[in-house]
């Protein structure tokens, strides 16, 4: 194959019908090598923006633009040139393999802005090869354009908030009991606003879907349809490439990185303007006149706001929105440990939501033992959308099977029996005051 790929001719001035002699173009996409030469002079996107791709993996930079089966309306079968062998997938299996090595577990976003970042894992990865959530951010790494990784990855300002939800579950210890009957599987099952769920933890809303796989929101429902979980829908899921476009690419590295190699700053996104006239008199006045749904006011950073939920009869979702807005916010572990140290009845009487920095099953684990009802996730399941929906339930089933173990680990058989003496907080009280 690495033949065939190698026969092209980057012709950027002049038609590729405009030369005597016959000239060949090929790109590969998603593991596939394909002759392009008689649909580049034709391609909507321009001939000299395929052929920059000619002879190399153009996966990154057409994934996040085409409609899913582009190719096929477009490219014969006979345009189909076959598969790239397997050995392409080695680098990438190294490089997860030394990332499981480390003794740190590789956060889901990139280093501060200052922090250099080294060279990036060049050939595709394979859906096979993710066993965590964490892989499935190095894959989104490597298949995403750096500016969508950018967008979906970093956090406000410093990333204060976003580096603090990823350390903040560490600091909780699980406290497993031994001899405890476990005869099967422990029923990972949750009842969330009335409705029966299999698992405690939803997928998040994020106005990113679209740059991950053109579906968008769409995939990422019908994979929580399909593994029987609760999708929360954004509203304002739109057309990301122009939110981007209008709300500008800020920084160093905003072109995207053509040789997929060692760039050193990461790109930051722009925020838009919060400003917002609404109270939690008026806000709740006005949902109230649109549904007879519970209501979950999400966004719930301190123990006095949580308790004004209860009091409003709504239920709180303490989340700093995965540290895109205000730097320096608390996690929401820190504002839960508030909870129940200052008003514990808001556990009690409404169902209080977590997210922020969650890629194990034994963090979710730690959030309901804690009291919460269940447990969002933002970008664990943007990331896996760039292999399609398959890949979303797949990280839905890796998360599954490790609640599973976890709980079987420490000894209960549901996440019903879950609940404080199952997890230290002493140290998080300390590590928390450090971080
Ligand atoms: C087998 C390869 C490709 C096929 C069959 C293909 C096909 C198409 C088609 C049919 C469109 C019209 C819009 C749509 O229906 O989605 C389009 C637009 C476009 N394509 Fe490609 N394309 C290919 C590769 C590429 C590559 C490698 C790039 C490199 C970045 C690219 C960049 C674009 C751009 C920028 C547009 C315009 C998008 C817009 O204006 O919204 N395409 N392509
Ligand atoms: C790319 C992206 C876009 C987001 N857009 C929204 C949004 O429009 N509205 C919202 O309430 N939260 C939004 N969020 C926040 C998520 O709902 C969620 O709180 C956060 O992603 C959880 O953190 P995690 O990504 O570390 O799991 C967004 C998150 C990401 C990553």
């Amino acid at each position: 194959m690495s033949a065939q790929i190698s026969r092209y001719v980057v012709a950027l001035s002049q038609p590729m019908s405009s030369f005597d002699k016959p000239l060949t173009a090929t790109l590969q996409i998603r593991g596939e090598v394909y002759d392009v030469t008689e649909f580049v002079d034709s391609h909507p996107g321009g001939a000299a923006m395929m052929l920059k791709y000619a002879g190399r993996d153009a996966t990154a930079a057409y994934e996040p633009i085409h409609a899913s089966g582009t190719i096929n309306k477009y490219l014969s079968e006979a345009q189909r040139l076959g598969a790239v062998a397997d050995e392409a997938d080695e680098s990438y299996e190294d490089s997860i393999a030394t990332r499981r090595e480390s003794p740190v577990h590789a956060p889901l976003t990139r280093p501060r802005d200052d922090q250099v970042i080294g060279t990036r894992p060049r050939k595709r990865p394979r859906l096979s090869s993710m066993i965590s959530i964490a892989d499935f951010a190095h894959a989104a790494e490597v298949l995403l354009p750096t500016t969508s990784y950018a967008f979906l990855g970093t956090g406000a300002e410093d990333n204060h908030s976003i580096t603090r939800n990823h350390t903040t579950w560490q600091t909780v210890r699980l406290r497993p009991r031994v001899l405890r009957p476990i005869p099967s599987a422990p029923n990972t099952r949750r009842r969330i606003l009335g409705n029966d769920f299999s698992a405690p933890f939803f997928v998040c809303p994020a106005g990113g879907a679209k740059l991950c796989h053109p579906e968008g929101d769409t995939l990422l429902t019908q994979a929580a349809d399909q593994q029987g979980l609760l999708h929360w829908v954004c509203k304002r899921e739109g057309d990301l490439k122009a939110r981007i476009a209008e709300e500008g690419v800020d920084g160093d590295a905003a072109e995207e990185d053509d040789d997929g190699e060692g760039f050193k700053k990461q790109p930051k996104i722009a925020r838009p303007p919060v400003y917002v006239d609404f109270t939690f008199d008026s806000a709740v006045a006005w949902l109230r006149g649109l549904t007879t749904l519970p209501i979950v006011i999400k966004g719930i950073q301190t123990w006095e706001d949580a308790l004004l939920c209860h009091q409003y009869g709504v239920h709180p979702w303490l989340s700093n929105h995965g540290g895109r807005q205000l730097d320096s916010a608390p996690s929401a572990l820190e504002t839960l440990l508030d909870i129940r140290e200052f008003c514990p009845a808001v556990l009690q009487e409404c169902e209080v939501f977590v997210d922020g920095g969650i890629t194990r099953g034994s963090d979710i684990v730690k959030a309901i033992a804690l009291g919460a009802r269940a447990v969002g996730i933002g970008r664990g399941f943007l990331y896996p959308m760039v292999f399609g929906q398959r890949g979303v339930e797949k990280a839905m089933e890796i998360l599954k099977h490790e609640i599973e173990t976890t709980l079987a680990l420490i000894g209960v058989m549901s996440l019903d029996e879950l609940g404080p003496q199952h997890v230290d907080t002493r140290r998080a009280f300390h590590s928390l005051a450090r971080l």
